[in-house]
């Protein structure tokens, strides 16, 4: 079995991966990092963990070598509010941190997997069913790193053979860890609130549809296109990947057929507002089903049912 590093395993996305590729391949043949030290509150298996910023190129070589690792996860990035909010880091975080990891990943033979986004997508993409292939003209610094990001990657497998590949990632919907500051984050949110208070402020406005995935298909998504014969992968490095196409009325709406007096409210942050509006309403998937099977499991009901009896649990 090939020994796997996670990079940016303690935030959303990292923390359940690595759960489940711990089930799937033994704790043993896993190495989580993040650039913060795990703590209690982290929910994280019992595997080697490590220290790691991504900026720095010799740390990533050391760790690599040191375990003789041959796949990485590569999920260390600045989300999209916080890399409109910090763009000079978020450029330093998601160029500088991804070029360090193909580098690291040419030297020492290893595949990787990158996260892309619907945020990879602008004003000028055509928003509805938007095609796999298309315009990319993002007008956020987490997008710029994005289409970027997509294009390195390209260009590592393409011109030195590293076998690199990635998920355009809509927003993704959980309950173990909370997410890192984006612009869909209000689609967790709402939930937490939902049960605490039967009332939430949204800070997108109705009628704002955007793509939105939960988590256990999420990391579906990753597995099986890691396991996926790469010779069926045309797209390899960003797959357009979808669940369900929402806005925060429709979500509100499937929490009140649990919760009957749930009420929403609006208060907009023309920032995310802004960013949400780039994207597109509903994203074609139709590469990912066709080159590797891409199924989604959860519809937004079904979704909404596991999220509530999870949260009423861990709210408890
Ligand atoms: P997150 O913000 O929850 O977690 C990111 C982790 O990276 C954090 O634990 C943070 O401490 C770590 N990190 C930050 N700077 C670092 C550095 N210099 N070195 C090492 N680690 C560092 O993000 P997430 O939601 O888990 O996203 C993971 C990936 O998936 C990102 O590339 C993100 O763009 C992508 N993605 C996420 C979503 C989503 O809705 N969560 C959607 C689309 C794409
Ligand atoms: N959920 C992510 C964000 O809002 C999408 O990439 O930033």
């Amino acid at each position: 079995m090939s020994k796997i590093l996670i990079t940016g395993s303690l935030g959303q996305i990292g923390s359940e991966l690595a759960n489940a590729l711990c089930e799937r391949y033994g704790t043993s043949n896993v190495v989580v990092s993040d650039v913060r030290a795990k703590t209690v509150d982290d929910q994280i298996s019992d595997c080697e963990c490590a220290v790691l910023d991504v900026t720095d190129v010799t740390q990533i070589a050391e760790l690599v070598k040191k375990h003789n690792i041959k796949i990485i996860y590569h999920l260390a990035a600045l989300l999209s509010a916080v890399a409109e909010a910090k763009p000079q880091t978020a450029w330093n975080v998601n160029m500088n941190g991804l070029y360090n990891v193909l580098e690291v990943a040419r030297e020492f033979a290893c595949a990787v997997f990158t996260p892309s986004s619907i945020g990879a997508f602008g004003l000028s993409t055509p928003h509805d069913k938007t095609p796999q292939d298309t315009i990319q003209r993002p007008n956020t610094m987490y997008g710029v790193t994005k289409v970027a990001g997509e294009l390195l990657c390209d260009y590592y497998y393409k011109r030195f053979g590293v076998d690199t590949r990635g998920l355009r990632y809509p927003g993704i919907i959980s309950y173990k860890t909370l997410p890192g500051g984006g612009t869909t984050d209000y689609a967790v949110e709402i939930y937490y609130e939902a049960i605490k208070k039967k009332k939430y402020t949204c800070f997108l406005k109705p009628g704002t549809y955007l793509d939105m995935m939960y988590m256990p298909d999420a990391i579906n998504a990753v597995i099986n296109l890691m396991e996926a014969d790469q010779k069926k992968l045309i797209h390899r490095n960003a797959f357009n990947v979808t669940a369900m196409s929402i806005d925060p009325e429709k979500l509100a709406g499937s929490i009140r057929k649990q919760i009957p007096d749930f009420s929403i409210d609006y208060k907009i942050d023309p920032v995310r507002q802004g960013i949400a509006d780039s994207w597109p309403n509903s994203m074609d998937d139709s590469a990912a089903r066709e080159e590797w099977g891409w199924q989604p499991k959860y519809n937004l009901e079904k979704m909404t049912e596991d999220m509530l009896t999870q949260l009423r649990k861990k709210l408890a």
